[in-house]
């Protein structure tokens, strides 16, 4: 098995070349600002990101969210307007119009939505992989390009045109292509938009595949969260910051059977900011002040139960069934103006219910 840190250096025609330290890509409180007819446009607003050399990334984010702005950045397309972008030790806020070109041509490759946009038409599959190449013998050449098409699982199309070709076959052309070269990075901007969901597998599983074996950083955005369930890493971009992120792995039971494992993760700035993830936030019905607790190694986060407490009836002894909420969980039956606010038995329930403060208020009704 291959991982991120054992890269065989046996691939033929070469894998990923990098000479720098650190991650492939860092961005540090990246901002674009677009101004068109007078009105500005935030697209990025501060993003933080942090990207190993051999990782694969999913940047999941709603339309207009900032994703092909990053991308256009991180692909020396576009400036940032502040902040600072690193793609394997370039610094892409202070290239001159040569680097660019040599940037663009030996450092990343690009892999975009629309099919049409990455392969020339009238070219077969192997010669759109052979248009980039900077081998010159022609014998190397072929071996590279067959030894691609192989790895990307399209070797069966490489005499046809992109006009005889499924939508997934092109996009996988269109990964040989990019990779071609031994970039470093390798980005994808929705490279599955146009297909099916059983073709997108296909290509994200080849992404992988390519990644594991020619040792490329491999950053892909898109609006579909099923990505997920294909990458390692999952990062979520919102209003053009980059907030909370899941992390997976594969452990084995004690009856040999392997399961996912998914951590959630969130993004802390260098001011303590930082995001919870909305599927908490509603669980728990948080809302403008949460109670913070610092534990020895933890912080707690809950409902703030003084301004979500129900108008304080007269105090009462015996707790009902199936209301074992620490008072932290608190409903918000004050606001609802029907009938008398709900008895405080909740406020002298035990607390030695592990789930209590996991409880969505309404349940507890
Ligand atoms: N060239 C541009 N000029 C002005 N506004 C733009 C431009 N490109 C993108 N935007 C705006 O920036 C925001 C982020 O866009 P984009 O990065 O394309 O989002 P996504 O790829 O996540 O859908 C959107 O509000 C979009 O309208
Ligand atoms: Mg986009």
């Amino acid at each position: 098995m291959t991982t991120t840190d054992t890269r065989p250096a046996a691939t033929p025609g070469g894998s990923a070349s990098r000479d720098h330290g650190g991650p492939d890509i860092l961005c540090e409180d990246l901002v674009r600002i677009y101004s068109t007819e007078g009105v500005e446009i935030q697209a990025l607003q501060g993003l933080n990101l942090r990207v190993e050399p051999g990782d694969v990334v999913a940047l999941v984010g709603a339309s207009g969210s900032g994703k092909s702005t990053l991308l256009n950045i991180l692909s020396g397309l576009d400036k940032p307007t502040g902040g600072r972008a690193t793609v394997a030790g370039v610094n892409l806020g202070s290239m001159s119009r040569q680097q660019r070109v040599h940037y663009q041509r030996h450092t990343v490759g690009f892999v975009w939505q629309q099919t049409s946009r990455n392969l020339m038409p009238f070219l077969t599959a192997a010669e759109n992989v052979a248009l980039p190449l900077l081998i010159s013998n022609a014998r190397e050449r072929r071996e590279r390009v067959g030894e691609l098409l192989e790895l990307l699982g399209v070797a069966d199309v490489r005499d046809r045109r992109p006009a005889e070709m499924s939508g997934g076959q092109q996009q996988r052309v269109a990964i040989a292509t990019a990779v071609a070269n031994n970039p470093a990075v390798l980005l994808a901007d929705e490279p599955t938009g146009e297909l099916d969901d059983a073709m997108s597998a296909v290509v994200l599983d080849a992404m992988r595949e390519a990644s594991e074996r020619l040792g490329v950083t491999v950053l892909i955005v898109t609006h579909d969260p099923t990505i997920a369930d294909h990458v390692r890493r999952t990062v979520q971009i919102r209003d053009g910051r980059t907030s909370t992120e899941v992390l997976r792995h594969t452990e084995v039971d004690e009856h040999g059977v392997e399961h996912l494992v998914a951590q959630e993760y969130t993004v802390i700035d260098r001011a303590g900011r930082m995001q919870l993830p909305s599927g908490y936030v509603t669980e728990l019905g948080l809302r403008d002040r949460v109670r913070l607790e610092l534990e020895p190694d933890h912080v707690g986060v809950w409902p703030d139960a003084e301004r979500n407490k129900p108008v304080e009836p007269e105090h009462h002894e015996t707790p009902a069934a199936g209301t074992h909420a620490q008072d932290e969980v608190s409903t918000e039956t004050h606001d609802r103006g029907e009938g008398p606010a709900e008895p405080a038995d909740r406020h002298t329930a035990p607390d030695d219910d592990p789930n209590a403060a996991f409880r969505r208020p309404e349940e507890e009704q």
